[in-house]
């Protein structure tokens, strides 16, 4: 396809300030060589300021993990797309561990895509099934409704979706690339029809879950996988660099 290989980290709540910085250190110079691939790091909020600082110039672009669907106001504790804008390009909405420990249902997942879109953020949306969808033969519909909702009054289709199933996180179970393929095919002919044809080839979807120098290729041998979304392998220097290596 002509669409854009992407590979982005998601840390999670991984690194203190000093860590993530000397993580970045340990990947700017050789991600920043690699020029066919779009590479995102997404660390934690209380980095991105710093991290920003030691990318500037390089090809490589920061996202934050969450954003709040508000842009001010009394809302304590929380982070508005307005304080992203000016700091990444990218923000994660709707991960499956926002969904399960904090109660984000569509209707939230919504809000925040809006948000994120109003504040010129490139949002990437996680949908997936959970263990027990995809054993009770559901996962089609639950990924349609995460979809659907999540994507509903949305006035422009500047995002990418990342397939994460929930039971492939952090398990070292990947998906395997048929799998996976048939789900990703299925959700872009899902963006066909909330958005267009047109918007749908053109929007990349990314694999997320368990993603290793050992399994990326033959995510990426897919015809609908433009990319992962990679958590654990993502914190080690060695590992994400192979990956994107890879997808080049
Ligand atoms: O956002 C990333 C995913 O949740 C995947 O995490 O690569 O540790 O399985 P993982």
């Amino acid at each position: 396809s002509q669409r854009i290989r992407v590979i982005a980290g998601n840390w999670k709540m991984n690194t203190v300030l000093d860590e993530a910085v000397e993580l970045v250190n340990g990947l700017r110079y050789e991600l920043d060589e690699i020029d066919t691939v779009e590479k995102i790091i997404c660390p934690p909020f209380i980095s991105l300021a710093k991290i920003k600082e030691l990318l500037q110039g390089t090809s490589i672009r920061l996202g934050a993990q969450d954003l709040f669907y508000e842009d001010k106001g009394a809302y304590t504790g929380e982070i508005s797309g307005s304080m992203l804008s000016d700091l990444c390009q990218y923000v994660i909405v709707g991960h499956s561990e926002r969904r399960a420990y904090f109660n984000e249902v569509d209707e939230i997942v919504n809000r925040k895509m809006k948000a994120a879109l109003r504040h010129g953020l490139k949002p990437i949306m996680c949908v997936g099934e959970n263990l027990k969808q995809n054993e009770s033969g559901t996962s089609e519909s639950v990924i349609s409704e995460q979809l659907r909702v999540g994507l509903s009054g949305l006035t422009s289709s500047n995002l990418m979706v990342a397939y994460e199933p929930v039971w492939a996180i952090g398990t070292g179970k990947a998906a395997t690339g048929t799998y996976a393929q048939k789900m990703m095919a299925f959700i872009r002919r899902q963006i066909a029809e909330i958005f267009t044809e047109t918007a749908a080839n053109e929007l990349p979807i990314l694999y997320g879950g368990s993603v290793n120098p050992e399994n990326i290729l033959e995510m990426l041998a897919e015809p609908d996988i433009d990319g992962a979304l990679v958590g654990g392998a993502s914190l080690k220097p060695g590992l994400f660099l192979s990956i994107v290596r890879q997808a080049a």
